[in-house]
């Protein structure tokens, strides 16, 4: 007997979800290790407390009298809840508390089995994320192909026609507003089949400081005479194998976003050397063990090289519920009809398998990093001649870009 029962012990000891045992009061008389490694705390911490010390404060008093209610009337309760680790960090818990009885039939402990399911949170959003970048995908591509085309006409004879009427002809500015506005719907159709990764990308060899420096008169245009550039690129950074001109169209919107933010709260600003738009270049390494919050589900870099390309402002930054948004097309603080600048940029970022991500709080600023991942040893034999991506032969309309070369 006492031998099954040490064999038990060492089972729950072995299993890989946290069990907690509490007395009928909910003091904790026995945890296994899976729970020492899940909260951070030692048994030592624990035993004899309330497992009230892992609360996150994210449930109402409700849910815990529910709960209570439940498991002292003899219910199995199940669910799911936030808590806290002792470090400070959240986490979702998935947990079932089973009252046990004695001999007597009271109630004599409490059995609760919890399982940690941060990793099965993040491959649901991004499965979801994957859905609705599909189903976007299909409408953009379906409209893409012919849109396109109806542009390039509408574009081609207003410009013909300009040009046979001559520049000081009275309809000439009417044209020319005419071409303003298709060339806009044309890059509207473009950011929208950058945000569903459609259309063709070139696979070149792409220095990332080479690209800042060609670049950089053309930022600080934009960024103007009240906002500072400063540039700090690493001198090893890894050469990527990019498409150029979509890299530079994320440069460039994150630059334009960076600057619409500051300006958004410069007038209240005193001191204009407050406002700074700062870009950092380097090299980063993932492995397993990297801290990846702050990276969109669905681009969370996979273990390797990459090299890093960071745009920070010192704008107002975001509310958490905000960054939720702000890859979503059309989700724009801005104007009505925008807000496909960074879903551009999420879908650019997909197709060169790279990461995205954002960190930003209100009064501290905002800063995107996206990794490119590092051309390979075999890529780089390969990559001498510039190749494509490109959509799959037979031009399907809701095929993807791929990464391989044809
Ligand atoms: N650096 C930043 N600081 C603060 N908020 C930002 C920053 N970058 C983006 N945002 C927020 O994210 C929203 C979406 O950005 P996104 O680039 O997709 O659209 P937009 O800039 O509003 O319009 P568009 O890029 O299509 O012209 C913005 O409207 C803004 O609220
Ligand atoms: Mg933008």
């Amino acid at each position: 007997m006492e031998d099954r029962t040490r064999i038990l012990e060492a089972a729950l000891e072995a299993a890989a979800n946290a069990i907690v045992i509490t007395d009928t009061k909910g003091s904790i008389l026995w945890v296994n290790n899976a729970f020492t490694r899940q909260t951070g705390y030692e048994r030592q911490d624990v035993l004899g407390q309330n497992p009230r010390l892992l609360k996150s404060g994210r449930q109402d008093p409700a849910f815990y009298t529910d709960l209570w209610q439940a498991i002292t009337s003899g219910r199995v309760w199940r669910g799911v809840l936030l808590n806290r680790r002792k470090d400070g960090g959240e986490y979702p818990e998935e947990m079932t508390i089973t009252p046990v009885r004695g001999e007597g039939g009271d109630i004599t402990h409490f059995i609760a089995i919890k399982e940690d399911i941060t990793d099965r949170r993040r491959a649901e959003e991004a499965m979801l994320e994957k859905e609705k970048l599909e189903s976007i995908g299909a409408l953009a591509a379906g409209i893409a192909h012919d849109f396109n085309n109806l542009l390039t006409v509408v574009l081609g004879h207003t410009a013909l026609a300009v040009h046979q009427l001559g520049r000081n002809h009275p309809v000439g500015s009417q044209l020319q507003r005419a071409m303003e506005a298709t060339e806009k719907a044309a890059d509207i159709t473009r950011q929208l089949l950058a945000y569903a990764r459609k259309g063709q990308y070139k696979q070149e060899n792409l220095d990332i400081n080479g690209l800042l420096r060609e670049n950089q008169r053309q930022i600080a245009t934009l960024l103007g005479t009240n906002i500072r550039l400063s540039l700090d690129l690493a001198p090893d950074v890894p050469i990527v194998s990019a498409d150029p001109v979509r890299v530079r169209q994320v440069l460039f919107d994150l630059v334009v976003n960076a600057r619409d933010a500051i300006q958004e709260i410069r007038a209240d600003r005193s001191n204009s050397q407050d406002c700074a738009v700062t870009i950092a270049t380097g090299s980063r390494a993932i492995t397993p063990d990297s801290d990846l919050t702050g990276y969109q589900a669905n681009a969370v870099p996979a273990p390797g090289l990459y090299a890093s390309l960071r745009i920070s402002d010192t704008g107002p930054g975001m509310d958490p519920d905000i960054v939720t948004r702000i890859f979503d097309p059309f989700f724009s603080t801005k104007f009505v009809g925008r807000g496909l600048g960074l879903a551009a940029v999420l879908g650019i970022v997909l197709v060169h398998r790279g990461g995205l991500q954002v960190v930003s709080e209100p009064g501290k600023g905002t800063a995107f990093t996206v990794l490119l991942p590092a051309e390979s040893a075999d890529d780089r034999t390969q990559a001498r001649e510039p190749g494509c991506w490109q959509e799959a032969r037979g031009e399907s309309r809701s095929t993807p870009a791929s990464l391989t070369k044809p």
